[in-house]
């Protein structure tokens, strides 16, 4: 299926690991300009030497924190001297901390705040001029299957990724109009980084290893396995195409399964 984004510039951030990484490979084998970020320099030129062996890419990076304006400001100016606009955006971040109310600080959500939501937000805010302009833009975040259903132990992802899911219903009704969709992809169980070390913190919590842990949580997916980055990233890979062109508004989960609701 041609999917007809061959050359348009994708910005995806948090994206030198895990599910952002997956995503940034995947628009590279659709021939498609990449920039990534995250705020660790070496793991960034560590992922733009294996796209551009794996895939003949070219890869932008700069360093980032996203929980920073200023940062996010001078990456959207660096990748816009450098290709000049932002067709797709895909908004990833860290996963902020885990934890039970009692456990958090007033720090911790204010961390998560501004990391969850307020990267969207600004992101959103300085790509979307240019895209209104030329009446064509794709809007892809990256929540969680939090949205649909509270994780255990994970109060701020479970709180503030709703904020994502309001934000972006709310921008799709406002933007629709210029051919811009703005969509949510939420992943269940997903092997990363990002799960290995929740996995970890649970097995302090409960007695059990981390590797029981994993081996739980695969067993309450129906399809019973974790699912890959890939996974998630073909999701929001055709999110962003010419094909899913009156899909806007939308929370599509990538779960195996997992989640419990019909809706
Ligand atoms: N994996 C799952 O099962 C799962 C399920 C549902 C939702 N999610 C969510 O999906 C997102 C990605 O998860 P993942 O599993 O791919 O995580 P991961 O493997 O830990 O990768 C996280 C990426 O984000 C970057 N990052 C972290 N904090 C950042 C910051 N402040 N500014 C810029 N970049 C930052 C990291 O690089 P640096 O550390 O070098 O900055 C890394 O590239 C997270 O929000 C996570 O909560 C994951």
């Amino acid at each position: 299926m041609d999917l007809g984004i061959k050359s348009k510039t994708v910005l995806i951030t948090a994206s030198s690991k895990g599910i952002g990484k997956a995503v940034a490979e995947g628009f590279a084998a659709e021939g498609c300009n990449i920039a990534i970020c995250s705020r660790n320099k070496e793991s960034l030129i560590e992922t733009s030497k294996e796209m551009r062996t794996k895939y003949k890419a070219e890869p932008f990076w700069g360093v980032c924190d996203l929980n920073n304006i200023k940062d996010i400001e001078n990456l959207h100016d660096a990748v816009i001297k450098q290709f000049g606009k932002v067709d797709i955006l895909v908004n990833n971040c860290g996963g902020p901390v885990p934890g039970f109310f009692n456990d958090l600080s007033e720090m911790d959500w204010s961390n998560a705040f501004t990391q969850v939501l307020m990267s969207v937000v600004r992101l959103s805010n300085l790509v979307l001029p240019e895209m209104i302009k030329q009446e064509w833009g794709r809007i892809v975040n990256i929540t969680s299957i939090a949205v649909k259903q509270p994780v255990h132990n994970l109060m701020l992802s479970n709180s503030l990724r709703a904020g994502v899911t309001g934000f972006a219903k709310s921008l799709s009704n406002e933007v629709g109009s210029k051919n811009i969709t703005v969509n949510n992809v939420a992943p269940g169980y997903t092997l990363t980084n990002r799960l290995y070390e929740l996995a970890v913190n649970r097995a302090k919590l409960s007695g059990k290893s981390h590797e029981e842990i994993l081996a739980d949580m695969a067993k309450d997916v129906p399809m019973n396995r974790l699912g890959g980055p890939e996974e998630i990233a073909a999701m929001i890979i055709f999110l962003a195409s010419n094909k899913a062109s009156y899909i806007t508004g939308t929370t599509i989960q990538v779960d195996g399964g997992s989640t419990k609701a019909i809706f």
